[in-house]
């Protein structure tokens, strides 16, 4: 396994480009299998999350050239063969669930191992699977497997809203079965997250016929086939949203670009609010903190309000910001896990529930730190770039999941920043 070793104290300066977006490439990889045809997906993120898909792909029968130096994945489904998506692969990354749609948009049938809990809770599917019940799917769940088949899939009113609010990855399972339902199918309560409007925009130039992409309203009309398609996956926005606040944290100056800021109205109205300076120009942005920084409050909410992917990496900002600061998750009431990895770095938080008092202290002291999932190891990493001395977080493999060569956007910035095999 490897650790990041960074050695704080250096305020990052320089330029940053983004690369695509993790959470909009994984279901609109999966959505080529709806087709007979070959699709070219542009601007996929080298990451091992990606690995595994393509791997699932190529279990399904798929045959995949993917070129990581152009980020670009080519997909011909059409020998695509067998229904299931493997335990082994989907308890490495809970996300696999996404087949389910597609699968059973092109077979009619599908058997996805149910993903376990994570480190940042549990992750039920109960919407995923009302929503496909909805569309005439008969769903079983056996050997830990979720089974589900239909004679045909026929468009229905389906409300997907759940205690947490909206799905993102139930919106996108129904939304890729409905494409090949008989009928309309009207989602409320859908995701409105942008890498689901991505997600809709590969399938309508698929040949689907969706209207509301992007609302909480999205009406699907099935049509008889699709064909593959060309699609450029959109800038990452919550890996945009990491390096704005890292270069809060860091007091830098840094130009982000590629970054579509009308995807982060809810952190950028948090970022204002702390004083953070965010000038856009042309596609880009570009960070520093003109005077101090205050605290704010933050709740994650569904989008457009604050993402859960953030919270984290907003935590860091706070703990060393002078002043109070209570951050409440809504999404995944268990994501705290970096907390306790904060506080061995001389934070001072603590947990109230589903709220984290956050109380900012001067300096953060370097120290060997764990990371325990993808957007946790992200805030150590931050949080490492402003510690005293030397600080190293092990089990990188979390941040491998979801930044594309993030050691190297950060040394280029100026951080003092390396990757040791441990
Ligand atoms: C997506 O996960 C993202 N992953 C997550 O990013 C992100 O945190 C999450 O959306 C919320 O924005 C991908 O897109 C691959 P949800 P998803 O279904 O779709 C509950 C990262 O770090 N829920 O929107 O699985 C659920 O427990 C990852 O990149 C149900 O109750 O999340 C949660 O509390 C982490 N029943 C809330 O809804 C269901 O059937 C939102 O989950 C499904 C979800």
């Amino acid at each position: 396994m490897d650790k990041i070793v960074l050695e704080g104290g250096t305020q990052l300066r320089g330029e940053v480009e983004l690369s695509g977006a993790k959470n909009a490439a994984l279901p609109i990889l999966s959505a080529t299998i709806l087709s007979d045809s070959t699709s070219v997906i542009h601007r996929v993120p080298n990451l091992q999350d990606i690995r595994t898909m393509v791997t699932i792909l190529e279990s399904l029968g798929a045959v995949v050239d993917w070129d990581k130096d152009q980020g670009t994945i080519q997909v011909d489904p059409k020998n695509i063969n067998k229904e299931e998506a493997p335990y082994e692969l989907v308890k490495k990354m809970r996300a696999s669930i996404c087949f389910l749609g597609p699968l059973i948009g092109r077979l009619g049938k599908a058997r996805v191992s149910m993903p376990g809990g994570c480190v940042i809770g549990p992750r039920p599917v109960d919407l995923h699977l009302k929503g496909l019940e909805c569309l005439n799917v008969k769903i079983s769940i056996e050997q830990g497997y979720i089974c589900a088949e239909t004679e045909e899939l026929r468009g229905n009113e389906i409300f997907l809203g759940g205690r947490f609010g909206s799905s993102v990855l139930a919106t996108a399972n129904v939304m890729m079965a409905a494409v090949r339902a008989k009928g309309l199918t009207i989602i409320e309560s859908a995701a409105c997250e942008p890498e689901i409007e991505n997600l809709a925009h590969f399938l309508m130039k698929m040949g689907a016929d969706i209207e509301g992409a992007g609302t909480h309203v999205i009406k699907i009309r099935g049509v008889d086939s699709l064909h593959g398609a060309e699609h450029t996956v959109i800038p990452d926005r919550i890996e945009a949203g990491t390096f704005m606040i890292a270069a809060a944290m860091t007091r830098g100056d840094v130009l982000i670009k590629g970054v579509d800021m009308a995807m982060l109205h809810g952190v950028n109205d948090k970022l204002a609010q702390a004083g953070v300076k965010l000038e856009r120009k042309d596609g880009n942005v570009r960070v520093t903190v003109p005077n101090d920084l205050s605290v704010v409050d933050v709740i994650t909410l569904p989008y457009p309000g604050f993402p859960t992917d953030l919270q984290a990496q907003m935590m860091g900002l706070m703990s060393v910001t002078n002043g109070i600061s209570v951050i409440t998750e809504k999404i995944y009431p268990e994501r705290f896990m970096h907390v306790a990895e904060l506080n061995r770095m001389a934070a001072s938080i603590s947990l109230e529930g589903q709220s984290a008092i956050v109380k900012g202290v001067k300096h953060l002291n370097g120290a060997p730190v764990m990371a325990s999932d993808l957007r946790a190891s992200a805030a150590l990493v931050l949080a490492g770039l402003v510690a005293d001395g030397s600080t190293e977080v092990h089990r990188v493999y979390h941040i491998d999941r979801g930044y594309e060569n993030i050691e190297e956007k950060l040394s280029k910035l100026g951080a003092k920043i390396q990757r040791v095999k441990e």
